[in-house]
């Protein structure tokens, strides 16, 4: 039932979908099963009470001497009773739901750890040393776990098809288990106010089979390729840009700022903001205030051939 009305929210093919009705994880499928049955079971709850109400708007209208008579105690039994199981019924499917949904997650080792900045996701595979950053690449058909931290300030995980939320806190552990049930990009976004670029936080999940997944990670297990050969490579180092992005394979170690090392192989820039290309590329390292207000990135006063260079070298991360 809810499926249907999922696919009414697709507003267009360019726009993907980002609706909680729609469940692509397994964890999402059981909370939507359950949701389910709490909307046929207030359903059937507001049929019976309008129609008692208007049975008995009817059979009392004008009649000033007829006075109902008291309920009887069948009826008061009934009417305590059955909420009383609903209640029960939906405390054990709740709970039932919430043990399917987050199985215990202690002597499990994460798959993917991902880190909340403001306002970028940073994405690390403990398994693989592979850092990346917004775009983050999960296998399908599989249970992953995953250890969801917070950099700075409180920040919220959230794809909507996947299910549920979970809150990104300073200094505190938070786990979530997905499994996702076909491959394909999934889109989301931070849903805890974290300041001036909240709005802008956006998440993308691509989800890939085991194999090409696999691949995605050795592909990225690779540090930056021929990176000498661009003069823009040097300028990245002199102007200090390393001080707080890694380029995996070269003397670029800082970790403040979103990892760079496959930077070109991304669709977006900036936490989905910006089509990635070299144009906004240049844009961004020019003036960064101008495209994300408040971003920690600071504007070095480049001239406009050392953008260009470092924005074509950035661009060559494949
Ligand atoms: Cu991060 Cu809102």
């Amino acid at each position: 039932m809810l499926f249907v009305w999922g696919n009414l929210l697709k507003v267009s093919p360019d726009i993907p979908l980002q609706s909680v009705l729609q469940s692509s994880s397994q964890q999402a499928e059981e909370i939507n099963r359950v949701t389910n049955y709490f909307f046929i079971a207030a359903g059937f709850i507001l049929l019976v009470v309008a129609v008692l109400t208007a049975y008995v708007l009817y059979k009392f209208r004008d009649n000033k001497k007829q006075i109902p008579k008291p309920l009887s105690s069948k009826w008061e039994i009934a009417m305590i009773g059955i909420p009383t199981l609903l209640v029960a019924i939906f405390l054990y499917l709740n709970i039932k739901t919430i043990n399917l949904v987050e199985p215990d997650h202690k002597n499990e080792t994460p798959d993917v750890i991902i880190t909340a900045h403001q306002w970028w996701w940073e994405a690390s595979y403990p398994s693989s040393n592979v850092i990346t950053a917004n775009e983050i690449h999960l296998p399908v058909k599989k249970k992953i776990l995953l250890k969801l931290l917070a950099a700075d300030v409180i920040h919220d995980w959230w794809i909507p098809q996947f299910g549920n939320k979970m809150d990104m806190v300073p200094n505190q552990e938070n786990f979530l288990w997905i499994n996702i049930k076909k491959p394909g990009e999934y889109y989301g976004v931070c849903s805890e106010f974290c300041g001036a670029q909240h709005t802008h936080m956006r998440l993308k999940v691509v989800a890939q089979s085991e194999e090409d997944y696999q691949n995605w990670l050795l592909q990225h297990q690779q540090p930056a390729m021929n990176a000498a050969s661009f003069g823009g490579a040097q300028l990245f180092i002199s102007k200090t840009c390393g001080n707080c992005h890694r380029i995996n394979g070269t003397a670029a170690r800082g970790t403040v700022g979103p990892d760079l090392t496959h930077l070109g192989s991304r669709q977006t820039l900036l936490a989905g903001l910006l089509e990635n290309n070299i144009q906004n590329l240049e844009n961004w390292i020019k003036d960064p205030q101008q495209i994300k207000p408040g971003a920690y990135m600071p504007d070095f006063h480049l001239d406009d051939s050392t953008v260009k260079s470092i924005a074509v070298y950035l661009n060559s991360l494949k």
